[in-house]
């Protein structure tokens, strides 16, 4: 049976008010924290690309995780109007199509690739689940390009027809790829979290 409408706003109203009783600017944060307390992909001293940073919710918490020893850079079409970290640099650009300048700035040598980016949605399960793909894609090619050898890779991505097929190309540059759903996310929502540990 479905949760009813007043229960899924207790449910969503529960997550905003943590998060800013916490002072993220979103409650996706819940979602990361589950990822870390499970995989542990975060260390002190790692540095971390946050594709799809804004607001900034996982960029805080990563640039916590990392320590002023490590180092989070974010991109995003859409600025970060949040006290950015002193161990974290934002760069405003599209990650689906970046430019040479962007992958410049961004350069190479990370530990992690973070990827939160959601596409603007239509309603249209197939149309909404095709972009989302289309911007894991793009995630996943920066994450090979940009990564250690051993370095993790985290995507969210809308389920629809392309998930198996990418699910099978991350396994090519992997050790391990796990499937993973945090209770934090919407039960009703298709997004599901690919964890891709030991590039190789
Ligand atoms: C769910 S939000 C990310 C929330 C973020 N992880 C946080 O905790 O604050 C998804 C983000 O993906 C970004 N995005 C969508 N398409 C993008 C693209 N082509 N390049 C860069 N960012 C993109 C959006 O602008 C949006 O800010």
């Amino acid at each position: 049976m479905k949760p009813s409408k007043a229960r899924r706003n207790r449910w969503d109203d529960h997550y905003t008010e943590r998060a800013r009783r916490e002072k993220y600017p979103a409650r996706s944060v819940f979602k990361l924290q589950e990822i870390q307390r499970k995989f542990h992909i975060i260390k002190k001293g790692h540095h971390v690309l946050d594709c799809g940073c804004a607001p900034g919710s996982w960029l805080l918490y990563s640039s916590q995780l990392t320590g002023p020893g490590g180092k989070v850079v974010g991109v995003d079409l859409q600025p970060v109007t949040v006290h950015v970290p002193n161990n974290a640099v934002v760069y405003t650009g599209d990650a689906l199509s970046p430019d040479e300048a962007l992958l410049t700035a961004i350069g190479d040598g990370y530990h992690v690739v973070l990827s939160d980016m959601a596409p603007s949605t239509t309603g249209q399960k197939s149309t909404d689940a095709a972009r989302s793909h289309a911007l894991c894609s793009a995630a996943l090619n920066i994450a090979v390009r940009v990564l250690l050898p051993g370095g993790s890779f985290v995507s969210k991505i809308l389920q629809g027809e392309d998930f198996q097929s990418y699910r099978d190309e991350v396994r090519i540059y992997f050790d391990k790829v796990k499937i993973f759903k945090p209770k934090s996310s919407r039960k009703a929502s298709k997004e599901i979290f690919i964890i891709a540990i030991g590039k190789v």
